[in-house]
């Protein structure tokens, strides 16, 4: 199976690299720019194209791994009658395989196979994909295309989770909460810890070690890690240190403390069935009655 990238970044030169490392052959890259697409060509020892339709000749999976913004335009840049019995894909997140409109009839099969994980250096990350879980979205049209698909992402020691296309934005919503909207959590503790006295350096310090530290009990529990990893009032029903909480805090400040206390009540609940929750039921859906 002979494997194309167009646009030689970031994700394209680290899963090419990580396919040559696994003996796959990589067909080459088509970029932008020439310079590019050399340059990846010669870090994963392959060739480099100047015309993307040459590569798409060579290739029976081709990875447009080009911003999200480029690839509609890219792939309608392909040749449609090279592409049957071929494998599209592109590596986004926020987009599902609705953007190859049409492939279907042209009889190639398309997937966005998004990497769950961040990729920040064209010549470093790909050591650092394996173990990494990489999402699978598509649909064949030709029978054994979705398998030769999963095999391959299994060869290179990816863990694979499918998804619908339907789901792909929510998908990558929560992407984000697990990502940049912990630090955004993080941050509105931090405002807190400053307003208390900390210094800006003593706040981050505090916050870091504490979300270090129940991340790392979260990693490594046996099962159910975020149940597992739970600490603090919910989990022992202490509604009055809540209640305390709730009045200390304003704002967006009290009512993120209270969303997010509904859903640790959840974990709670998992944690200890006997919960004695009465209270913090009526505290934390107060509001909504
Ligand atoms: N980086 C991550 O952490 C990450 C994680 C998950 C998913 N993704 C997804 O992976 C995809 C690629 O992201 P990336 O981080 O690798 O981006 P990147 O490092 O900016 O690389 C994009 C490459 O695409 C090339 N390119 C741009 N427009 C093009 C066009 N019209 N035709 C041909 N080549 C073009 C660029 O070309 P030149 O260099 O030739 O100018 C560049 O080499 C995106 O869909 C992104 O959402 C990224």
């Amino acid at each position: 199976m002979n494997i194309g990238f167009v646009g030689a970044g970031k994700v394209g030169c680290s899963i090419a690299k990580l396919l040559a490392q696994r003996g796959k052959c990589v067909s080459g890259f088509y970029s932008r720019s020439r310079k590019s697409a050399m340059e990846a060509a010669e870090f994963v020892g392959t060739t480099y194209f100047d015309d993307i339709n040459q590569l798409l000749e060579v290739s029976d999976v081709l990875f447009l791994t080009v911003p999200d913004g480029a690839i509609a335009s890219v792939y309608h840049s392909l040749n449609p009658n090279l592409l049957v019995d071929k494998i599209i894909c592109h590596c986004s997140g926020a987009l599902s395989t609705a953007v190859f409109e049409g492939i279907e009839k042209w009889g190639a099969s398309a997937f966005s196979v998004h990497p769950f994980v961040a990729i920040s250096s064209r010549y470093e990350s790909y050591q650092y994909l394996p173990n990494s879980i990489f999402t699978l979205e598509g649909k064949e049209n030709c029978p054994g295309h979705k398998k030769a698909m999963l095999q391959l992402l299994r060869d290179l020691d990816l863990r694979v989770e499918e998804i619908s296309g339907e789901s792909k934005v929510a998908y990558h919503g929560a992407a984000v909460m697990a990502s940049n909207l912990m630090l955004g959590l993080l941050s509105v503790a931090k405002k807190e810890l400053v307003a208390a006295g900390f210094s800006e350096e003593g706040a981050d310090a505090a916050i870091l070690s504490l979300a270090e530290g129940n991340l790392m009990n979260a990693v490594h529990a046996k099962e159910n890690p975020l149940v597992s990893a739970l600490t603090g009032p919910i989990q022992r029903g202490d509604a009055g240190t809540v209640a305390g909480h709730l009045q200390a805090f304003s704002g967006d400040t009290r009512e993120i403390y209270r969303l997010l206390s509904k859903e640790v009540l959840q974990l709670a609940r998992a944690k200890n069935p006997t919960l004695d929750d009465i209270n913090l039921v009526k505290l934390l859906y107060e509001e909504e009655t």
